[in-house]
């Protein structure tokens, strides 16, 4: 398939999304991280921020010890806006940027976000409409396994990134792909600095938070239609992407690379 059309398929699926789940509450579309010892508990969370608390922790987890304050983050596939938020509204940033390819998603996003740091802009990873050496940090969660291209999403973040700027990335991928990206983003110029193993985590939370996912879904529709669409999503999540991580058929990985200095 051409990648242009394959974008093109993408988009249209996060497009149909959009409009079958229009509600403001479902803002993430990760299945986050679950500590496997200890609780899961942020403890600086608002109430009303709970409910999010998975998709928290993997964004934490992304960040790998990045300090987001008085940077400038530009979130690539930024889905319904939940990363911008969290990011926004705790830890000070000088600015974010979201970018997707779904301009449903974008305009759900702008509608959602009030925080006047935050701009949600519609573009294509693989060609992202921002000048060179803009971004201390080019955050990037569950979505590359969508772009017909990698090569020239690692390339547009390296562009986009000061020297010295992180990207901190984390995605689902079948384990005979982890060779192929680690070699991919060193061949762009990134240094790695940490690659881990986030699949049981990832998996645990697909479980533990079964409930509310279920709960935030539905509670986004507005149709017959978009509540059916809610259940299948959870059902499909719950069952087959839980034992695809379980029999690690499909594995989830964070990676921390730098543009040098
Ligand atoms: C599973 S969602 C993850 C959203 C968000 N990162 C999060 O953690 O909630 C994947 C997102 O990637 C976006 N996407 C897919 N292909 C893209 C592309 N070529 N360029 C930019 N965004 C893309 C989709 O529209 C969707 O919003």
């Amino acid at each position: 398939m051409e990648p242009r059309t394959q974008q093109s398929k993408q988009a249209a699926k996060y497009e149909s999304l959009s409009e079958l789940l229009p509600g403001q509450a479902f803002i993430f579309m990760n299945h986050g991280f679950a500590n496997l010892e200890g609780t899961d508990c942020i403890s600086w969370l608002n109430e009303s921020d709970r409910k999010y608390v998975y998709n928290v922790q993997l964004l934490i987890q992304a960040l790998a010890g990045t300090e987001p304050r008085n940077k400038d983050i530009l979130e690539v596939g930024c889905g319904r806006g939940g990363n911008c938020a969290i990011l926004s509204r705790y830890f000070s940033p000088r600015r974010v940027v979201g970018v997707d390819v779904s301009s449903a998603g974008i305009n759900l996003c702008t509608r959602v976000n009030s925080e006047s740091m935050v701009t949600f802009i519609a573009g294509s990873a693989m060609s992202l409409p921002f000048d060179a050496g803009s971004f201390d940090v080019v955050l990037n969660i569950e979505s590359s396994h969508c772009y017909p291209n990698r090569q020239d999403f690692y390339e547009e973040a390296y562009r986009v990134l000061r020297p010295g700027g992180r990207l901190c990335y984390a995605d689902c991928l079948p384990p005979v792909r982890l060779d192929v990206i680690t070699r991919a983003l060193a061949h762009t110029g990134f240094i790695l600095r940490e690659t881990r193993d986030i699949t049981q985590n990832v998996a645990e939370s697909i479980k533990r938070r079964d409930q509310i996912h279920r709960e935030l879904l539905l509670g986004a529709a507005s149709s017959d239609e978009g509540r059916k669409s809610a259940v299948s999503i959870a059902n499909s999540v719950r069952h087959r992407t839980f034992n695809n991580y379980r029999s690690r058929r499909a594995v989830y990985f964070i990676w921390y690379a730098q543009r040098p200095n």
